[in-house]
């Protein structure tokens, strides 16, 4: 008689919207990003033989997944090799509501589950320096030279204010945010996104400085509205670092009409989230009803899919197929 084993390790995460700093974090500037409710699951179980990878993307064992998920395989090669485990005898399956490459931190969302499960498969608990340094392998693969502000997003259940190489501080808000997000439907390409800012900054050095400045001010700004509750101005900063990604060249015409949309809207504010050149925006509310009617506008405007929720509880809505 065979007998099955039951033994699974299983961890979520939840993926991430940057607030206002995107690219200027990149160059050692404050950046805020606060949790967003979409979430990955990652699921380990015994097996035997190599090690087998089950999702939506790619099946099969890990020694023939695609380029494009290489830092997925070093970053479970470098995790077992710090439990002092064998790379042999799983199965990881990873299930994920997270849109890829949109902007909303999907793939430091699927290595921080791995992460999670595979420790919690040999009864262990990663510690937070362990879990950092395991998913900043895999975001090398997917970002080049990552702030670290996705993981760091990730790992919060409430806002954070980041700077890089500085303490990642909580911001506790002093009225709950009304967020909306919508999917331009097209994937956003972070790694050339923050390739194109280098190259720029190397030719037009002051004016990039000027903008990354800016960005800084404005991020200065929005932690203080944030934490007195004073939305209507920090939306008004959300419309200027807009303005200032567009000076960078991350933004594209989807993304603007997109923005424009929120505005005609009455979206307190609204910009880019992430990396930008396609990917997702995020606009704020006056509450939750104007948080729908936004959605809803951003879906006539050409969205595929938009999303809202407050930060209050945390249960998201989404208004997909609501296009006309
Ligand atoms: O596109 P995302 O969700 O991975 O966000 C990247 C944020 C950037 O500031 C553009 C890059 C980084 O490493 O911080």
């Amino acid at each position: 008689m065979s007998t099955v084993s039951t033994k699974t390790g299983s961890s979520e995460a939840h993926s991430k919207l940057i607030l206002v700093g995107e690219h200027a974090v990149v160059y050692g500037k404050p950046a805020i990003a606060v949790p967003f409710p979409l979430k990955v699951k990652a699921v380990v179980e015994q097996s035997s033989g190599k090690i087998m990878f089950e999702s939506k993307i790619y099946n099969g064992s890990i020694d023939n997944m695609p380029m494009k998920m290489k830092g997925i395989e070093v970053c479970i090669k470098e995790t077992l090799d710090s439990l002092k485990e064998p790379f042999e005898n799983l199965r990881i399956r990873v299930e994920s509501s997270i849109p890829l490459g949109r902007g909303l931190g999907s793939s430091a969302a699927i290595a921080i589950a791995i992460v999670r499960s595979l420790f919690s498969f040999y009864e262990k608990k990663p510690s937070q320096e362990q879990l950092f340094s395991l998913v900043r392998i895999s975001e090398t693969y997917a970002h080049g030279k990552p702030s670290g502000i996705d993981t760091a997003a990730e790992l919060s259940e409430c806002p954070i204010w980041f700077q890089k190489g500085k303490e990642i501080v909580s911001l506790i808000t002093g009225d709950p945010l009304y967020l909306v997000v919508a999917d331009t439907g097209r994937i956003g390409d972070t790694h050339t996104a923050v390739d194109n800012v280098r190259k720029k900054y190397l030719v037009e050095t002051r004016e990039v400085e000027k903008s990354l400045d800016e960005i800084a001010k404005i991020a200065e700004l929005a932690r203080e509205a944030l934490l007195s509750g004073d939305m209507y101005l920090l939306g008004s900063l959300l419309y200027r670092n807009h303005e200032e990604l567009k000076v960078l060249g991350v933004s594209d015409d989807g993304l603007d009409t997109l923005i424009e949309a929120a505005r005609n809207a009455g979206a307190l504010g609204a910009k880019l989230t992430g990396g930008g050149l396609g990917g997702c925006m995020i606009a704020i509310g006056k509450d939750l009803e104007h948080a729908e009617v936004i959605a809803k506008q951003l879906m006539k405007a050409g969205a595929s899919k938009s999303w809202y929720f407050s930060s209050e509880d945390n249960i998201l809505y989404v208004t997909e197929g609501e296009k006309e």
